[in-house]
């Protein structure tokens, strides 16, 4: 028995790709730049280059190392394309400060499933070496098979394959196609690059593993958006959205020997983003590469290095930087995913499947929530990652409030200028002072507003530093807003203005946020001053409609950066805005139409639309039904406010439309506006029918003529949409 067991083992290797007693070293090369195509061959980014040791250790662990880092910036002409060999002698490559300690790689069977590196190794670094070794990433026994009729796995006989795996590398869990098959000896003669190694080869065929990486599936993804609400196909974490975004990742790994002994001799990954804009044919560019290649085999007989304080820091998956903190060292992995979240996350996929992204977020990673008086900890963003790992803003030499008052100060004098505006980029400057603000915290922000000079010109300042606060989105700069405008440093229209574009910018609203924002319309500071008061009613029921129901699928999800930072439509939050917000602006619409102020009776009934949840049915439903008196104009105006609620309830507010067109004591013009929206919420096919029949019968001529001609035009809609009706 237990010889058996040992053979077993023997056969089934844990790392097939590598030899005991061997030191594997590798050429690492990559690139990364980006360009606007259509303008010219400009581009602009980094390249860097690196050696990476292996050495196995033992059946389940490598140990790895970096060498002889460097890197260069960038920013000329390709004439070829973006990966044209650029001569060496024309670059000025720099060492890249890295540790250069070793680490251990975990693997089972191919696999690398975890690392092990010193505790104070520097997060950038760790992810360095976590894109390397994404390139070496190969599950050839399909351990994270996906399932499908369609799947050739390699054999020992039959090396060639393809299948679908869920795929770890530094971008995510993703599923990754596969496509294994052999390259003739001719095709080696003229790339003889692909097999650096030729002597190891003996006389095993040569294999080409082609991968690609479909993000549409995709269980774990650092990732950084906002502002995507509109776009109706795909989503930002997939391969394509809209008709202007798309992103691929294509690996190419060059393999000699069989199945349960190879040696991996190249590889290649592109991972490429293109944004097609809609403006003349300009496409912009987003391009990265990595290059490994078998530099050296030899053997090695010392023993690995022991780590002094290792510790282990999870899968390859890109681990976010902590762009404010003092240290950016490597975090434990605190939470290993147990057998239980595993199995509930596994269920829960397989009934949502790529429903949305909220299925597995106890087992993902987020930044944490941000608290209101600090800049939140983007993930991914120049000035959050820019320097090493974290944000710019630990940089000794750059001063943050300085850098803002000069931009502040030069933006104010070219505006003057108008000439100058397009010469002087004036703005770019104006988006790098958004971004900077955003870094900034509470007391920053205000110190900054306080030592601005007012007078200066047409446009001053403060004017311009305004502006860019009410345009950064976060919520130190939201309780400066709040500042301003409680002390009257703007008031009435300038204050209605930077409260809607604030509102508009904000990018993490979470529910502390919210129930400020709620509780500062509410001051009388704000209720007092006319247009400032019914802006800040607008504005915020605008937003809680923009965060907590989707008009249409997945809206919120695609608005705000919740990879970054979790889903912000919080249980609580919900409550919050069912209990508190449509409670609220119910009782002040019954009040203001109790006192029959009439201009408040329109702003409570749109700041009620805006909301668009269902509960708000409830608070029109006894004027709508005739229980309680208003005008027709009134009425009317309700209807018309269920303008967003007929795509986020479809259904409860159809049944309500319906009721009104049935009603025959109420008037023609309610009655037709009730149509024309009901017809917004996709009404059944025999619900039309009945409409239809009942024209014969229906008294209000008006009404009639309506309900026909919609019908009929339903009826010419072809395609899909009809199918549905
Ligand atoms: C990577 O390798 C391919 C093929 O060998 C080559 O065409 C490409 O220029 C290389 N890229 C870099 C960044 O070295
Ligand atoms: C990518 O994954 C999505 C979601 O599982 C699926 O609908 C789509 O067909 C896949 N695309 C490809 C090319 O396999
Ligand atoms: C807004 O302010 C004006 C002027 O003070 C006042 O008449 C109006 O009732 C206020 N509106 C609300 C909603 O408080």
């Amino acid at each position: 028995m237990f010889i058996f067991c040992a053979v077993g083992l023997a056969i089934a290797s844990n790392h097939p790709g590598w030899k005991d007693n061997t030191e594997y070293v590798y050429k690492v090369k990559g690139r990364t730049l980006t360009t606007l195509t259509g303008l010219s061959d400009q581009y602009s980014g980094i390249l860097v280059k690196a050696t990476l040791h292996l050495l196995p250790w033992t059946d389940s662990k490598l140990q790895g190392w970096l060498s002889d880092a460097q890197y260069v910036q960038i920013h000329s002409e390709l004439p070829e394309n973006w990966d044209s060999e650029i001569a060496e002698s024309r670059l000025n490559y720099k060492p890249l400060e890295i540790s250069e300690k070793p680490f251990n790689i975990l693997t089972s069977q191919g696999l690398i499933k975890g690392l092990v590196v010193e505790n104070t190794l520097s997060n950038w670094e760790a992810n360095l070496i976590k894109s390397i070794l994404s390139q070496l990433q190969l599950d050839l026994n399909g351990k994270n098979l996906i399932e499908s009729p369609m799947n050739v796995l390699p054999t020992q006989e039959d090396f060639a394959g393809v299948f679908k795996t869920m795929e770890e590398t530094v971008t995510g869990e993703t599923e990754t196609s596969y496509d294994i098959h052999r390259i003739p000896d001719y095709v080696l003669l003229s790339q003889p690059w692909l097999i650096p190694q030729q002597e190891l080869r003996g006389n095993s065929h040569i294999y080409e593993i082609v991968k690609n990486k479909n993000y549409t599936n995709s269980n774990d993804q650092p990732l950084y958006h906002y502002g995507f609400r509109g776009v109706k196909n795909g989503k930002p974490s997939g391969n394509q959205m809209g008709e202007f975004y798309t992103r691929q990742s294509t690996s190419r790994m060059i393999l000699s020997g069989k199945l349960s002994k190879y040696t991996i001799q190249s590889c290649e990954t592109v991972n490429r983003i293109t944004i097609d804009s809609s403006v003349a044919d300009q496409r912009g560019l987003a391009v990265s590469s990595l290059n490994l290649t078998l530099w050296e085999v030899k053997s090695q007989n010392s023993q690995p290095r022991e780590l002094s304080s290792p510790i282990e820091i999870g899968n390859l998956v890109y681990t976010y930087e902590t762009p404010f903190a003092q240290s950016n060292e490597v975090r434990e992995k605190n939470k290993e995913e147990n057998s239980w979240q595993r199995l509930k996350r596994a269920a829960s996929q397989m009934i949502r499947k790529n429903q949305d992204d909220s299925n597995s977020e106890e087992v993902r990673q987020y930044q944490p929530t941000p608290a209101m008086s600090d800049a939140p900890s983007f993930p991914l963003m120049p000035y959050y990652s820019g320097y090493y790992g974290r944000s710019v803003r630990n940089n000794k030499n750059f001063d943050l409030k300085q850098n803002v008052r000069k931009l502040t100060q030069e933006i104010s004098q070219e505006v003057n200028q108008p000439d100058k505006i397009l010469t002087q980029s004036t703005l770019s400057k104006y988006a790098m002072l958004t971004a900077l603000v955003r870094l900034m915290n509470e007391q920053e922000i205000r110190s900054v507003s306080q030592a601005l000079n007012h007078q200066n010109g047409k446009v001053s300042q403060w004017t311009v530093y305004r502006d860019a606060v009410a345009q950064a989105g976060t919520g130190p700069a939201y309780l400066i807003i709040q500042e301003w405008i409680l002390q009257k440093k703007i008031q009435s229209r300038e204050a209605a203005e930077v409260v809607e574009t604030m509102s508009n910018a904000i990018r993490t609203p979470t529910e502390e946020w919210m129930r400020k924002f709620f509780d500062f319309i509410q001051k009388p500071e704000v209720r007092k001053q006319e247009s400032l008061n019914s802006t800040a009613i607008l504005a915020f029921t605008d937003l809680v409609q923009r965060v907590y129901i989707d008009l249409h699928r997945d809206e919120s999800h695609k608005q705000f950066p919740v990879h970054s930072f979790k889903n912000f439509q919080t249980e609580q939050g919900k409550e919050f805005v069912k209990k508190t917000v449509i409670r609220y602006f119910s009782e002040q619409l019954h009040r203001s139409i109790s006192e029959a102020d009439t201009q408040n009776i329109h702003l409570y009934i749109r700041a009620l639309g805006n909301i668009a949840h269902k509960n708000i049915l409830e608070a029109f439903e006894p004027y709508l039904e005739g229980q309680k008196p208003i005008t027709q104009f009134q009425r009317m105006l309700m209807i018309l406010s269920m303008d967003k609620i007929v795509y986020s309830y479809p259904v409860e507010a159809r049944s309500v439309l319906y009721r009104i067109y049935q009603n025959i004591g109420e008037v023609p013009e309610v009655r037709i506006v009730a149509v024309h929206q009901l017809l917004r919420t996709s009404p059944p096919a025999d619900m039309l029918q009945k409409m239809a029949q009942n024209t014969n019968k229906d008294t209000q001529e008006q009404v009639n003529a309506v309900v026909k001609s919609a019908i009929e035009s339903i009826c010419r809609l072809t395609g899909r949409n009809a199918e549905e009706l």
